[in-house]
């Protein structure tokens, strides 16, 4: 099979950068990773290390004006969404791309109706004219809320949070989109929500034949629906590996640390943060690899240039010293 048929996105040296009083911070610093058709891919690692930013860039909505794309490519079905107009962007958004935020609550707006929300997306990419109602209301079934003819005339705020992340979920695929980014989707949940919604997630990515791309904290959450795993730190993605590869012979001693930080496998947590010590600032970052200040492990070279990435094995790649010619 031809490879480049299966590749829906592709970044190339992402450069996002926020200009503010303090200097330059480089929220995403040189990242370049690919997700293929129907993959599910986790992006994860601490707070404050670039993995909304990255996604934002995706769709062309980083926060202006502090915040720019200042380098790299971002291929979507081959074509560089960098170089598109705003027009086509709004084409793309919501259609061929589609995101879900972490707070369902804040996605909707709690002054109009589910259906007429559920609509929106599906008129403004001129889908399923002259049959609305009904589509939305199979939209509400797909993302099973009980119901869904009632309910379609109900506000938000008759709906519980997790029947909320399901509306904005079918909001999400309402136009059957390629990619679906999902940030944190199950964060502001309660735990046993939490599995629906990713039971559903699951489903919908079947169902639409999707590619995800999944934000998380939750390395748990990560290990049950991914295809392979991305580990972001500090502005640069410093391992991929397929998800069993990953949990089982994870490279890099950051992403050792990450795994050795869930209690118990199966058990969620909220903050990955036991790994000693702080991440690096995103402002004037240094030269060399930016964990080797926490990396027991750090040899002289660590500090003074950033590792290469080196191919370990079929789809598992690490920039990291240990495994490189100095
Ligand atoms: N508007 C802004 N101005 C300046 N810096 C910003 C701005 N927005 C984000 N940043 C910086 O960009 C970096 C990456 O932020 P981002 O939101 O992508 O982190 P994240 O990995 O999604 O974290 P979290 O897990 O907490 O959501 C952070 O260090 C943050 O301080
Ligand atoms: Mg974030």
């Amino acid at each position: 099979m031809n490879t480049d048929n299966q590749k829906l996105l592709e970044l190339r040296g992402l450069r996002t950068y926020f200009f503010t009083r303090q200097g330059v911070v480089k929220a995403v610093d040189d990242v370049s990773f690919t997700v293929e058709k129907g993959e599910v891919i986790g992006l994860v690692g601490e707070s404050g290390c670039g993995k909304s930013i990255t996604s934002l860039s995706i769709l062309r909505m980083v926060p202006e004006p502090a915040g720019k794309i200042v380098g790299g490519k971002i291929l979507f079905k081959n074509e560089n969404l960098l170089e598109k107009s705003e027009e086509e962007m709004r084409q793309i958004r919501g259609n061929r791309i589609s995101m879900i935020l972490q707070d369902p609550m804040v996605a909707l707006n709690q002054l109009l109706k589910i259906g007429y929300q559920l609509s929106e997306p599906l008129k403004y990419h001129g889908k399923a004219m002259g049959q609305i109602r009904e589509k939305c209301i199979e939209l509400l079934k797909k993302v099973r809320v009980s119901s869904p003819e009632t309910r379609i005339s109900e506000y938000p705020f008759q709906f519980s949070g997790g029947m909320c992340q399901r509306v904005v979920i079918g909001m999400g695929v309402s136009c059957e989109p390629d990619l679906l980014i999902a940030d944190e989707p199950t964060t502001a949940l309660d735990v046993t929500i939490q599995a629906q919604i990713l039971r559903l997630l699951k489903r919908v990515k079947a169902e639409f034949n999707a590619s995800i791309i999944i934000i998380t904290h939750d390395l748990a959450l990560a290990a049950q629906i991914c295809t392979r795993v991305l580990v972001m730190y500090a502005g640069k993605i410093i391992e991929k590996a397929p998800v069993k590869v990953f949990y089982e012979n994870s490279a890099h001693p950051y992403s050792n640390g990450l795994i050795r930080s869930v209690p118990v496998v199966g058990r969620r947590v909220e903050r990955l943060y036991s790994i000693e010590g702080q991440p690096p600032s995103l402002l004037n970052p240094t030269a060399g690899c930016r964990f080797a200040p926490r990396c027991q492990k750090a040899k002289r070279i660590c500090n003074l240039q950033y590792p290469p990435e080196v191919i370990l094995g079929d789809g598992h790649k690490v920039a990291c010293w240990l495994y490189a010619e100095e």
